[in-house]
């Protein structure tokens, strides 16, 4: 198998790339990244000397590096898009761009030739704030933040290329990611690197929205089977079954990082921000025989475990552009904070 991964410089691309070069030892992968603030060539750098693993920077939404990228590539793994939610809400310019334009370059290269499978990586979120129950893969899509309508209108496009082409797609929609190289402008990273600096942790709003955690390695795993066993026209829920409050996330942290309560600090919450997500994995569980291995309190210590250890890495990233960032984002807000759970 020959594979193209878009955006395997960014957190769970980078962590796909490894395990597959690890586990397939008759793959080779070819990664096509932009190498923007989240992509990080030294997430790869590791694989350097691998004569399997080769790294093309460029964009997927240019159509030559699209279809040079792809030569030789029976499969196309696309994790490329602007993720943060946050972002999105400041300017969704890029998201669309990429998130939808994107895919289209990528199904046009892709179509030209006949290959075994084009996998575009959704997320939960395409859903939108679940109240009760499990989405399910045909509950119908509701979207509420730019980012998450962006990820919709990149799986819609791509599954209608299987419907209108017969182009061999599968869409998977996986809940939240956590773990090694993840860029620190999400929950656990940001709250893991903040208490190791002895800075506050700003849970927005009163900290009861919940999400369904899944370790990277369990959802990288699960696209590894995906790929050998999915039918084209498919739809997979990705998700563990391990929903937490962002305030029982935070007080994880605080223990597996041994610091004090007094570092929380409750903000002003995120405009349209979505109460819950939950999938429902019986799908993903019966036809292809994936479960999630990973327990949070085993699946946290081993992020916090990899931010003490990989201190340089977020140092560097924090120090750099991401001060700006955080500056725009938090410091008002942290101005009229309200402390401790
Ligand atoms: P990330 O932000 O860490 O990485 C994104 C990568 O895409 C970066 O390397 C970036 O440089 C690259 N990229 C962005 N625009 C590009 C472009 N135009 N051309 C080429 N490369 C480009 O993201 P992530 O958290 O690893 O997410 C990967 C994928 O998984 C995304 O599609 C995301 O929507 C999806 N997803 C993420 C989660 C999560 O919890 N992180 C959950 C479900 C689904
Ligand atoms: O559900 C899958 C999605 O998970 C992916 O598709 C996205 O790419 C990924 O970014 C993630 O989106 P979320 O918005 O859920 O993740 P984030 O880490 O930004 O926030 C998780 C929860 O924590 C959410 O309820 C908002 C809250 N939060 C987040 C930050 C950054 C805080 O309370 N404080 C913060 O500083």
């Amino acid at each position: 198998m020959k594979l193209l991964v878009t955006g395997g410089a960014g957190f769970i691309g980078s962590n796909f790339t490894r395990l597959a070069l690890k586990t397939k030892s008759d793959w080779e992968v070819t990664v096509l990244d932009k190498l923007t603030y989240a992509g990080r060539r030294e997430n790869l750098e590791d694989l350097d000397d691998e004569p399997r693993f080769e790294f093309i920077h460029g964009d997927i939404c240019d159509e030559k590096a699209a279809l040079c990228a792809m030569e030789g590539c029976d499969t196309v793994v696309n994790f490329a898009a602007e993720t943060h939610v946050d972002r999105s809400i400041d300017d969704s310019s890029s998201f669309v761009r990429t998130d939808i334009e994107g895919v289209r370059v990528l199904l046009e290269a892709f179509r030209r030739e006949d290959r075994h499978l084009f996998l575009q990586i959704s997320t939960d979120e395409v859903y939108g704030s679940v109240e009760k129950g499990r989405s399910n893969e045909t509950d119908q899509l509701a979207p509420r933040s730019p980012y998450a309508a962006s990820k919709a209108g990149g799986e819609l496009l791509a599954m209608s290329y299987w419907i209108t082409y017969g182009v061999p797609v599968t869409v998977t929609r996986a809940s939240n990611n956590y773990g090694p190289f993840q860029y620190p402008e999400k929950l656990i990273p940001l709250f893991i690197t903040n208490a190791m600096n002895g800075e506050p942790l700003p849970v927005y709003g009163d900290g009861l929205n919940k999400r369904d955690w899944l370790f990277v390695e369990d959802h990288c795993n699960a696209l590894l089977k995906v790929i050998e066993k999915s039918e084209p026209g498919r739809i997979y829920n990705i998700g563990a079954g391990q929903e937490y409050t962002n305030r029982e996330v935070t007080s994880s942290i605080l223990e597996v990082t041994g610091t004090d309560r007094e570092l929380v600090r409750y903000i002003e919450d995120r405009p349209g921000h979505d109460r819950r997500y939950a999938l429902n994995v019986d799908l993903i569980e019966n036809e292809i025989g994936w479960k999630a291995e990973t327990g949070f309190d085993e699946g946290i210590r081993k992020t916090a475990d990899w931010y003490i250890e990989n201190r340089a890495w977020w140092q560097s990233i924090k120090s750099g552009e991401f001060r700006e960032y955080y500056r725009s984002m938090y410091a008002d807000r942290l101005k009229n904070s309200r402390g401790s759970i």
